[in-house]
């Protein structure tokens, strides 16, 4: 365990010939590297830990108790015996460091205790969910988004967010598609990159945490879209597209992974030893913990999997689950399972020393507490909040503008601001926003008020409510508005008064979308259709003749096929946080200027997903948007589609060579012109294609991206690099990772549909 293992992408099937290219200039890389001084005390100083402890105590590090589920014995009494590593759910700075110390002062070990916390788009000061800011295509961004919602964790004392999660989601009725990046393993990949960046800069820093991917692999292709449903895939898929993400969160340095909750080919992700041992740790090198998801441990029991809890603790513990998460199983069996030889000592000594040198890297044994009077200052400062609203501001994307309807002219009279998510501190903010407080956040109207003053007089309706079907389990947590529209009287006046309101206004902006409970954990849709009568206000509100700009504020890509002919502006600002009212407010005045791109393909309708655009060919290329009798089968909007206020066209494509050798790079240069008299922003996208091989390729599939700003008038190059290793596949004909020599589509533009084509190929 002393050496990190060398890292190459899917070293254990890689090909010779890979093998072969790489030899002559890394074969020095693939000494083990002798440990750092660092690493030497931190070893000393755990196995002296290790050496001291009763398996009764090390079993306790391998528990996490959650701080607020109903529980026998007290916490306190819990930590004086030792029998927890960690604590999820707890953010008051002072219960933080009243626990910690009970730990540090008043144990025989005095190791320090863990709080984590899902921080997955912003503590205190909720930034736009993960989605959205994948659409930002902006990995800066990312970085610093998610250091800014470490120093506010941090702040309190919680040392370790429950992110990023980093499953691919090809299907937009899964609720959870608004808590990743998206369909798009290289997006996905610059992204998870960026998160563990941000969180944990240089692990150790008082203002960063652990970062914790998720989950550990596949839950993103539930089947059906139902959260928590068994995902099946391919190898082929796994290695290709699903992995990819996880494998460079790893690389990035991730501290710790989660498994997730679902069988994955049949075997529970978190009793699943190819996943956890295997291909983690065997393949990729991990040398950080796992911890499971909720109950996961327990559940391999519910799965059919184990056959008793005593089982399940041994699998898990096995498999590769580290620390158990909120059941009990790990404490109540784990010592019988070690003594009657079904879990061997060494897994636990192996499991234990991953989970102290986290606490040791982080700092916890000499500085365990959250510094007094610092939350004060961090949370929700003026800095957060600024970040919030350019984060948010860089995420919307702008799907339609006929005849400029965006950005607003100031100089109108009367504006109406009318739907149910118009004025909604919690939709506003999205799921994940458990630390987050309403009386922080800005909404649509107050973001609109703010910004128009009393030049224009901004009138308000709701119009419609919207809940869910189902209740869901979380609703004490991310509750909604309780309606208030409760007989069909009200809702009929309500629904009046609203269009009322358009017909007497200049311009109406409608606010429509999905509370923040009909997106995330256990949200899942049979449609993407508006919830309830919003797509009647929508058409009714058309119906006017008056103009109409449609904001959506939701989690996935909804159906909004009518809007796309109708509606001659549409924003989508995905749940924007915090400050997403101001920044929504900014992007339609055109104090800022929209760029974001979308990370998913936008379906038209549920019955297409799932739906992706990095598809192989099929026997009818020429009929693929065709492949329904009854609707087209192509997406409403393509993945990587985004409008701006501003022109600007990508030209001239130009490759710095038409060969390209294993391990070498091809530079791609085209000319940007921003023909319009706005600057603006716009991301070129670069794709592939592999015309044959030795397993047929998706038609495109990204492979570099930039986001550039070009001010108006002005011309400039971009060059994006691209890398022989991000050819590189894992292909299914020959079980191992491939280059396959051959020709080589190359496109470059603003989409998935981008026009500028070339030719290279990659020879011996
Ligand atoms: C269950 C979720 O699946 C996971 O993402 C989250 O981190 C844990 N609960 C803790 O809240």
């Amino acid at each position: 365990m002393l050496f990190r293992l060398i890292h190459l992408p899917y070293r254990k099937t890689t090909s010779l010939w890979l093998l072969l290219g790489l030899m002559s200039s890394s074969l020095v890389s693939q000494q083990p590297q002798a440990p750092s001084p660092n690493d030497v005390a931190m070893h000393r100083f755990v196995d002296d830990l290790l050496r001291k402890m009763t398996l009764d105590e090390k079993i306790g590090q391998m528990s996490q108790v959650a701080y607020q589920e109903p529980h026998t014995v007290s916490h306190e009494e819990r930590i004086r015996k030792e029998q927890a590593g960690s604590f999820l759910f707890v953010t008051d700075p002072a219960e933080i460091n009243r626990l910690q110390h009970i730990a540090v002062d008043e144990t025989r070990l005095h190791i320090p205790l863990l709080f984590g916390f899902d921080v997955v788009h912003g503590f205190r000061t909720i930034y736009p969910v993960p989605l959205a800011m994948a659409s930002s295509w902006d990995p800066a961004l990312v970085e610093h988004a998610q250091y800014m919602a470490a120093r506010e964790a941090s702040s309190v004392g919680v040392r370790w967010a429950f992110a990023p999660m980093v499953d691919i989601a090809r299907d937009a009725r899964w609720g959870r598609i608004m808590e990743g990046s998206g369909e798009d393993p290289f997006l996905g990949s610059r992204m998870a990159e960026a998160q563990v960046r941000g969180f944990q800069g240089t692990i150790g820093a008082p203002d960063r945490i652990l970062a914790c991917v998720k989950h550990f692999a596949g839950y993103g292709a539930a089947a059906g879209g139902r959260d928590y449903d068994q995902s099946d895939i391919s190898d082929e898929q796994l290695w290709n597209v699903y992995f990819p993400p996880f494998h460079a969160a790893e690389a990035a340095g991730a501290a710790t992974f989660m498994a997730a909750y679902m069988d994955l080919n049949g075997v529970p992700a978190s009793g699943n030893r190819y996943l956890l041992r295997d291909v983690l740790r065997t393949d990729w090198g991990f040398q950080g913990f796992v911890v499971s998801d909720w109950e996961t441990v327990s559940n391999l029991v519910t799965h059919g999997f184990a056959s008793t809890p005593a089982d399940a603790a041994s699998r898990a513990a096995n498999a590769g689950v580290d620390m158990e998460m909120t059941s009990s199983l790990y404490r109540d069996f784990l010592a019988t399972d070690v003594k009657s030889g079904s879990v061997p000592q060494q897994t636990i000594n192996d499991a234990v020393r991953s989970i102290l040198e986290a606490k040791y890297k982080l700092g916890l044994f000499t500085n365990p507490y959250a510094t007094p009077g610092l939350a004060a200052k961090e949370l929700v400062s003026a800095d957060q909040r600024h970040a919030a609203r350019v984060a948010a501001q860089r995420s919307a994307v702008l799907l339609r503008n006929e005849s400029n309807i965006l950005p607003i002219k100031k100089s109108m009279h009367t504006l109406a601001v009318i739907g149910p998510l118009a004025d909604s501190k919690p939709d506003t903010m999205g799921s994940w926003s458990l630390a987050g407080k309403y009386d922080d956040t800005i909404t649509v109207l107050n973001g609109i008020r703010a910004k128009v003053g009393s030049a224009v007089e901004v009138r308000y309706a709701k119009g419609v409510e919207i809940q869910r079907g189902n209740a869901s389990i979380f609703d004490p947590q991310f509750a909604s508005p309780p309606p208030t529209l409760v007989t069909a009287d009200q809702r009929e006046k309500a629904f009046k008064d609203a269009i009322d309101l358009v017909k007497s206004s200049d311009l109406t902006v409608l606010v429509l979308g999905e509370l923040q409970s009909m997106s995330g954990e256990r949200a899942s849709r049979a449609t993407l259709d508006l919830p309830g009568e919003q797509e009647k206000l929508l058409e009714a509100a058309e119906a006017t003749g008056k103009p109409i700009v449609l904001v959506l504020i939701n989690g996935r890509p909804l159906d909004i096929t009518w809007a796309s002919q109708h509606i001659p502006g549409i924003l989508e600002a995905w749940y924007p946080g915090t400050e997403g009212g101001n920044a929504i407010a900014d992007l339609l005045f055109g104090d800022a200027v929209p760029g974001g791109k979308l990370p998913v393909s936008w379906p038209r309708s549920a019955g297409q997903e799932p739906l992706y655009y990095a598809h192989t060919l099929s026997q009818i290329p020429a009929d693929r948007d065709a492949m329904y009798w009854d609707e087209s089968s192509a997406p409403l909007y393509p993945f990587g589609y985004g409008l701006s206020y501003a022109s600007i066209s990508i030209r001239d494509l130009k490759l710095s060579s038409i060969k390209l050798p294993p391990a070498g790079v091809i530079e791609a240069t085209v000319n940007l012109h921003n023909t319009s008299n706005v600057d603006g922003d716009q991301t070129v996208e670069l794709y592939t294609h592999q015309r044959a091989g030795s397993a047929s390729r998706p038609v495109r599939e990204l492979k570099g991206f930039e986001r550039v700003h070009v001010k108006a008038g002005e011309q400039r190059s971009v060059t994006i690099t691209l890398h022989a290793d991000d050819l590189k596949f894992w292909s299914p004909a020959t079980r191992q990772t491939e280059l396959d020599p051959g020709t080589f589509d190359l496109w470059v533009g603003d989409s998935s549909a981008a026009t500028e084509h070339a030719t290279f190929t990659v020879s011996p």
